[in-house]
């Protein structure tokens, strides 16, 4: 039987709203805290070249106070590889960065990222980085080039699903999923998957990708914890994510 599926949160949008005032609160290592006495299975977070939200020393203290899993999202920007490399996480997960962008928005084109992205993901494994994972749209093209570029793992981009509307598009979006998944599998990587993903879409991913390694969601459980907590709002994505199916 495939094992559990891993729930990491991003806790992006903590920092983020901290930011927002020029203020010291809300800490978004307190809220890794609190989402691993939820439940989380790991944490992620994206230091961005802009230090947007998370910054250096929030990285610095993540790793030292998160039990579970870390995982550095980051561009190939040089310093930043550099940084990633000296916080050693459990995973990190190379996205495409613009700066005008409110969020990420796609995957990355890994044959165009070409050697540079090459030498970034080997640069990562090589400083004893265990998962090293492309984030990719879901297309077998990039999933191949993922594999062939020496990564271990591929987060598929879960975007387009989460943003279809309507039973047609919504089967659609299942199917290149589902598809995906077989891709990665095939080439020998980890499964994860992250972006859009909520409450109320959960359990229809889920249906099109069972056996899926590790998903990676904030923005819904950053929002829900507003009004119920954060270990609350991690518990009722957890019974999701584990299968319990309550909402
Ligand atoms: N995975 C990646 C690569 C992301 O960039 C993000 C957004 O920060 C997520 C997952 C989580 O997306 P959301 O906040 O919509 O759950």
């Amino acid at each position: 039987m495939a094992a559990e599926t891993r729930l990491l949160i991003n806790i992006d949008h903590v920092a983020t709203l901290r930011n927002a005032r020029h203020e010291s609160f809300p800490d978004p290592v307190a809220a890794a805290i609190e989402c691993e006495l939820g439940g989380a299975d790991g944490i992620v977070f994206h230091l961005r070249e802009d230090r947007r939200h998370i910054n250096d020393d929030d990285v610095r203290r993540l790793r030292e106070a998160v039990r579970s899993r870390l995982d550095f999202e980051l561009s190939v920007h040089r310093d930043i590889v550099e940084y990633c490399c000296r916080i050693r996480p459990e995973v990190a997960t190379l996205v495409p960065e613009r700066r005008e962008e409110v969020t990420t928005e796609g995957g990355l084109d890994v044959p165009a990222g070409g050697e540079r992205l090459r030498e970034t993901i080997h640069t990562l494994l090589e400083a004893g980085i265990e998962e090293v994972a492309l984030f990719v749209d879901p297309d077998p093209e990039q999933i191949h080039a993922a594999a062939e570029a020496g990564a271990n793992a591929v987060e598929l981009h879960t975007g387009d699903f989460a943003l279809a509307r309507g039973e047609a598009a919504v089967a659609a979006e299942c199917l290149r999923l589902t598809a995906a998944g077989r891709a990665a599998r095939e080439a020998g990587l980890r499964l994860h998957a992250g972006h859009g993903l909520d409450y109320a879409n959960y359990p229809i991913f889920r249906s099109a990708l069972p056996d899926v390694d590790e998903v990676s969601i904030g923005f819904a459980i950053v929002a829900r914890a507003l009004f119920s907590g954060m270990q609350q709002a991690v518990r009722d994505m957890a019974a999701l994510v584990k299968g319990q199916h309550s909402r």
